[in-house]
């Protein structure tokens, strides 16, 4: 195990109907703030109404961003920024999915900046100062609740890029497992995929091969998802499910997993980041779709650690193997496990090895060869 510090500094509100705290949480940080909010789900549900009049009791002023999309953009960032900027906003509130979080954040580092907020992004220049963010996921899937993530795309350079800050873990997150009631089939099967794929990265792709105890913890949490997917095909509705789940999305990236590992490489986001870029493609969507391609072009560079995997989260007797099951419990779940699922055709391959190559490259462990092999793998 390496050297690491560990600080999350997010006070997480966790429980059923938690969300009428939103007002009273947001006016801890400031009374004139941002609610920022995705297309439809939120007003369909009611949600919108019962957020927008718990922070008005509680006496805040509220300037609406709503129409955020999946793949948020960096032009929709940028209206986002204006409006606080021009208006004097103070805190930010998203409600919504992984998209809905990260705009709120990268929103909250532009509204302090002079410069564009695209630069945090694409030359990785970091924010000195940010708005405080409070989140309150209708999603289960990215655990930007508890991270200083955001993930935006620029339409116009056909780019999907991250940048991390730790001023922009969110100062609460309210965890109401009862939002994530009616979140729709493949949605959840996105969201299980997502966060799959985050317990995945860490185990595989961190510096350090000895990390026993993270190993542990991580393949605890693969059989917690395995445990939860069937509940869930059974009865979307189930609410101690969809608590698991909510949980699980937190725990599997807000740190907790990558401590003592060294340098964590996230080759297999890097590609699903290309898909999104390209074709819009849903993140955990495409992450089912690479990460067999992905764990199959790679299981013979660390044989130990993909055995380990098969034996112990698989079942199975060997790497193979278990890379098979895994596809099957993709397509169980109701995950995509080919491209073509996606529309990606054959003949895309090449602009998608030339996107991962121009927005830096496939990762450690996965270099320009490996992508177009990985990319035939997944057809
Ligand atoms: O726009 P609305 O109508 O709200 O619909 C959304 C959207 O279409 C819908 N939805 C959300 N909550 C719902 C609901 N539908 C019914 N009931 C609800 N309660 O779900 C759709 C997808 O939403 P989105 O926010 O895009 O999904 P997700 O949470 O998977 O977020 C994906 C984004 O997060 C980034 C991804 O790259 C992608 O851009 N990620 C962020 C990370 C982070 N900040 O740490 C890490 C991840 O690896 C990931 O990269
Ligand atoms: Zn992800």
């Amino acid at each position: 195990m390496q050297d690491f510090h560990f600080h999350n500094p997010t006070r997480v509100i966790f429980g059923r109907n938690k969300s009428i705290e939103a007002g009273e949480t947001v006016i801890q940080f400031g009374y004139q703030a941002l609610l920022v909010y995705g297309r439809e789900s939120i007003k369909e549900s009611g949600l919108y109404q019962s957020v927008t009049n718990s922070l008005r009791a509680a006496g805040a002023e509220v300037v609406d961003h709503g129409g955020v999309q999946p793949n948020p953009t960096i032009a929709h960032v940028r209206e986002g920024v204006e409006k606080a900027k021009s208006r004097k906003l103070e805190v930010i509130l998203a409600v919504g999915g992984g998209s809905v979080m990260d705009e709120a954040k990268a929103i909250a580092a532009g509204a302090t900046a002079e410069c564009d907020p695209w630069r945090f992004f694409s030359l990785g220049q970091k924010p000195e100062r940010a708005l405080p963010v409070i989140t309150v996921p209708t999603l289960a899937a990215t655990g930007s609740e508890m991270n200083g993530n955001a993930v935006i795309t620029n339409t116009e350079t056909r780019q999907k890029l991250g940048m991390f800050s730790p001023l922009l873990y969110p100062k609460v997150s309210i965890l109401d497992p009862s939002l994530t009631l009616r979140v729709p089939p493949n949605h959840t099967a996105y969201g299980l995929a997502d966060i799959f794929s985050h317990i995945l990265e860490p185990y595989f792709n961190g510096a350090d091969p000895v990390t026993p105890v993270q190993d542990r913890l991580a393949e605890g949490l693969f059989q917690s998802l395995f445990d939860i997917a069937p509940r869930l095909r059974q009865n979307p509705s189930d609410y101690p499910a969809r608590a698991d789940m909510l949980w699980a999305s937190t725990v599997a990236l807000n740190g907790i997993l990558a401590a003592g590992r060294g340098k964590t490489h996230w080759d297999v986001h890097l590609l699903a980041h290309s898909l999104g870029a390209l074709f819009n493609a849903p993140h955990g969507g495409a992450l089912a779709v690479i990460i067999p391609g992905w764990m199959a072009r790679n299981a013979q560079k660390r044989p130990a650690k993909f055995d380990q995997f098969a034996n112990r989260v698989m079942g199975a007797k060997a790497a193979e193997e278990g890379i098979a099951g895994l596809k099957e419990w993709f397509r169980g779940i109701g995950a995509p496990v080919s491209l073509g699922e996606l529309g990606i055709k054959e003949s895309d391959i090449p602009a998608i090895v030339e996107n991962v190559m121009d927005t830096g490259g496939g990762g450690k462990y996965t270099q320009r060869a490996d992508i177009e092999q990985i990319m035939r793998l997944s057809l």
